[in-house]
């Protein structure tokens, strides 16, 4: 399918940088997966509207993360139900015989969501399938023996992340019941052992948990590997409605334990929820990406034609800051090549008291880098109508926030606009920060000291930004500024 980007991809608040579906509504990434080359990404979509409805999996691919081809639709709703969130690996060994050694199956697993047992009020109403492909994703056939998890007691029972465990040669599955984790084993993808269940006394528990990721990762400078478990709730986050939590443990290919006491989350931002990484990812790298939107509003942003984007891909590591495991993410190195005028300052020079302002034809397809000491420092985008972006790091109480209350369009929604959102206190920000700050028209994407903290946020501003002014109460040196717009790929 090619884009018609004269039609498309010009609508005011699109996104020039990042994954938006063509037309109509998106929300949760799935089935994520590099095969031959090229990064697979389906998606919860819905063909019809701007709002959710019956769920399919819209497909899209890529070979650098980056520029995006849209595919056709890869699965439909059916008589078991809407197909809701899940994940996909390619089956090499042919372990489901689904396809020969030859040309082995691609597989995905998904949750069914029956709306018929929904409004009979059955409990029944989740399960999990599976859908083949024998031609790399373009293709899909059912399994005919679905569903493959089938659930009699609970409500909430979705979203299957499935991966195969290299330390113990099994295929492993993580889903969702209620506001707990539950781990399943097979040798074939089709026949599932549950083995435990994670979640009492452990993490946020404001609302039902939804898309776990399970993953190893290396923790930086040194040997050690811990596994990091990402769930994500809605309600209950930080900031209101959705977000995505994560625990640093162990996982011995059947049981999930971690030490961890207090509750950590991937994003402090409002709008990075659902997100979950790729399997097979080349060189051994994590990539996340995440639906930029928060249910609470979700419905309601002030787009036409399409609704909401992907986060930038970002590669996760581990690190140990303080005695502390930390989950750090970052942009895709790939994005580097979107850059295109590169306006840098070596030093910016503030005098106690004073702002300095920068003017650009256009702030909001943007990627802006800086060092700053210690102190307080404001950052204000702003333009000829007024709307105010603020971000401000406070040196007395070491956080740092995002005001997106005067950013632009707000009443939409009546939380979208209420609150300032920032950093937990106490926290991991060291003596020097670095900011690496990414605007794609309708989103701001936030990463502290190398993504230690991140924030992504939604932002429909009523012009484009064009303006940055930085101002400092006290006197102080900013360093290794870069500036750069950002070229569309669309
Ligand atoms: C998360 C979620 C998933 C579900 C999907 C339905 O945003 O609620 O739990 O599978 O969206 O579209």
């Amino acid at each position: 399918i090619t884009v018609d980007s004269n039609q498309y991809y010009k609508e005011p608040f699109r996104p020039q940088f990042h994954f938006s579906p063509e037309k109509k509504w998106m929300n949760d990434p799935n089935g994520m997966l590099f095969y031959k080359g090229t990064y697979h990404l389906f998606y919860q979509y819905y063909p019809e509207d701007i709002v959710w409805g019956p769920m399919h999996w819209g497909h899209a691919t890529s070979t650098d993360l980056i520029h995006w081809q849209h595919k056709k639709i890869a699965l439909f709703p059916d008589q078991l139900g809407l197909i809701f969130s899940g994940s996909a690996v390619m089956d090499t060994y042919n372990t489901s015989g689904l396809g020969t050694k030859e040309n082995p199956p691609m597989i995905a697993v998904f949750t069914y969501h029956n709306m018929e047992f929904e409004k009979a009020g059955k409990i029944n109403t989740q399960t999990q399938g599976l859908a083949y492909s024998l031609d790399e994703g373009e293709t899909w056939t059912k399994y005919q023996a679905n569903p493959i998890i089938n659930n009699t007691t609970l409500r909430d029972f979705r979203d299957p992340k499935v991966f195969w465990n290299n330390d113990t040669k099994l295929w492993n599955l993580v889903l969702v019941a209620g506001d707990r984790a539950q781990f399943y084993t097979s040798k074939n993808l089709i026949n599932w052992n549950l083995e435990s269940e994670f979640g009492q006394n452990k993490g946020a528990h404001g609302g039902v948990w939804e898309c776990p990721d399970l993953f190893k990762l290396k923790i930086n400078g040194t040997q050690e590997e811990k596994w990091v478990l990402l769930v994500s709730i809605n309600p209950g986050a930080p900031n209101g409605g959705s977000a995505t939590q994560y625990f640093v443990g162990d996982f011995d290919g059947k049981t999930f334990t971690t030490s961890q006491k207090e509750i950590k989350w991937v994003d402090y931002g409002t709008d990075n929820y659902a997100g979950v990484t790729y399997n097979n990812a080349p060189n051994g790298e994590r990539i996340f990406l995440g639906w930029m939107s928060n249910w609470n509003y979700a419905r309601d942003t002030p787009t036409t034609n399409w609704r909401s984007a992907m986060t930038l891909p970002r590669t996760l590591s581990l690190s140990t800051i303080k005695g502390d495991y930390v989950l750090q993410s970052q942009p895709v190195a790939q994005l580097d090549k979107q850059l295109s005028t590169d306006f840098s300052i070596e030093k910016i020079k503030l005098n106690k008291g004073t702002n300095k302002t920068f003017t650009y034809s256009n702030l909001n397809q943007s990627k802006i880098q800086f060092k700053a000491e210690n102190k307080n420092l404001k950052l204000v985008f702003s333009n000829d109508a007024n709307d105010l972006l603020v971000l401000h790091y406070d040196a007395q109480k070491q956080t740092f926030a995002i005001d997106r209350r005067l950013s632009g369009k707000v009443n939409f929604e009546k939380s979208f606009g209420e609150k300032i959102h920032s950093t937990p206190t106490p926290n991991l920000i060291t003596k020097n920060i670095d900011f690496l700050i990414i605007m794609d028209w309708s989103s701001i994407e936030i990463f502290l000291n190398g993504g230690v903290y991140s924030f992504t946020e939604q932002i429909f501003p009523n012009q484009p930004y064009t303006k940055l002014t930085i101002q400092s109460v006290e006197s102080q040196e900013i360093k290794n500024t870069t500036i750069q717009s950002v070229k569309r790929i669309w």
